[in-house]
């Protein structure tokens, strides 16, 4: 079991604790018990998790008050589904002195994350994040939200964890695809932040893909590690945040413009791909390093290259309403090594123009 400290933002001295493990849902309710003594608990999941039997792991018999979200994944990920939540709650008679625990993927800690932080104007949350993509990335650094029918996560706070717990045997159930496409972004911490990462995914692959629990452990404490620092740096996204979005620029775009046929994973991994692409354009890329990140994402089995039949003028348009964009522009996060971010006037978001991202998205035609 490993423990790290990541500093609440805004504050001078809290911190919230991860603690990672391999078999460690049966202790987190006690655990939890003992951390909040004053509190009523509240748990928050999806129909895939009661499915895996992860719920009944984490409660061992006990029965609370919670809420199951159905059908489990992004069609819920709507303010309806918090709207339930919070009436839920207010009918179990819960008040301020609610702790709430999400346990799930992405979408059930971005959901419960946002109705603790809206709930009588703010309860704890306490983060059980089971999928790669939740342990590697969203369950840690406080961004929480819903849909509208416009847009993703139009609705949002930053609500950061109480604690989050991570237990890398809940990942023994999740589907092969899932599965890898989740990884994506383990690569991206190695490629944006450390070397000493990156090496270590290209060498364990095969253990990473057998589910080893060992090897999962330390690639969870690289993940927290190197995302917390950032988050401790920038909460805000201001500028340094950035970095997280290596390969989202494209990526995104080519995830709606799939219709989001794509996991999200999957479309990251063109991104990243077509950032690599785009630093060879502008003289930013080392020999032989696009060759090395294309062949993890392979072994991964995530794709490199566009799907066919994809809609060019929508992944275009997307771009142009990136949350990053300037003049219906976006702008890009670029590597200026393994490990190392490129900045440009002390921005790590630059521009690129249209004829070079035009030039890479043809290369990226499958
Ligand atoms: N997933 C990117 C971030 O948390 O900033």
């Amino acid at each position: 079991m490993q423990e790290l400290y990541i500093k609440v933002p805004g504050t001078t001295d809290t911190s919230y604790k991860i603690t990672i493990g391999s078999g460690l849902l049966p202790s987190v309710w006690p655990a939890v018990e003992a951390g909040f003594p004053k509190a009523r608990l509240f748990l928050i999941t999806d129909a895939n998790i009661v499915a895996a039997g992860h719920l009944d792991t984490l409660l061992q018999g006990r029965d609370v008050p919670s809420y199951v979200i159905r059908p489990a994944g992004e069609p819920s990920k709507n303010i309806g589904t918090v709207v339930a939540i919070v009436e839920a709650m207010e009918k179990a008679y819960l008040g301020r002195d609610t702790a709430v625990l999400a346990l799930g993927g992405g979408t059930v800690g971005d959901i419960g994350g946002f109705a603790a932080a809206i709930f009588k104007r703010g309860v704890p949350v306490v983060q059980i994040p089971t999928t790669t993509l939740a342990q590697a990335d969203s369950a840690i650094g406080g961004k929480t939200g819903v849909d509208s029918s416009v847009s993703k996560n139009a609705f949002g706070a930053f609500w950061h964890p109480t604690a989050v717990f991570i237990d890398v045997a809940a990942l023994r159930t999740l589907d092969k695809r899932q599965y890898r496409a989740g990884l994506v972004e383990s690569v991206k911490h190695g490629l944006i932040a450390s070397e000493e990462y990156f090496e270590f995914l290209e060498r364990n692959l095969d253990a990473i893909l057998a589910r080893d629990p060992g090897v999962l452990e330390t690639l969870a404490s690289y993940n927290c590690a190197i995302k917390g620092r950032v988050v401790e740096e920038d909460p805000l996204e201001k500028n340094q945040r950035r970095i997280l979005n290596y390969g989202h620029t494209i990526g995104h775009a080519v995830e709606a413009a799939s219709d989001y046929t794509l996991l999200h994973g999957e479309a990251i991994a063109i991104g990243i791909i077509a950032a690599g692409l785009i630093e060879a354009e502008l003289g930013l890329a080392e020999p032989g390093r696009l060759e090395r990140v294309r062949t993890v994402l392979e072994k991964l089995g995530v794709p490199v290259k566009l799907p066919p039949n994809l809609a060019e003028d929508r992944l275009m348009d997307v771009m142009k309403h990136d949350k990053k964009a300037v003049d219906r522009w976006p702008r890009f996060v670029l590597l200026d090594r393994l490990g190392q971010v490129h900045q440009k006037d002390g921005q790590y978001a630059v521009p690129v123009s249209r004829e070079i991202v035009e030039k890479v998205l043809e290369k990226l035609e499958g």
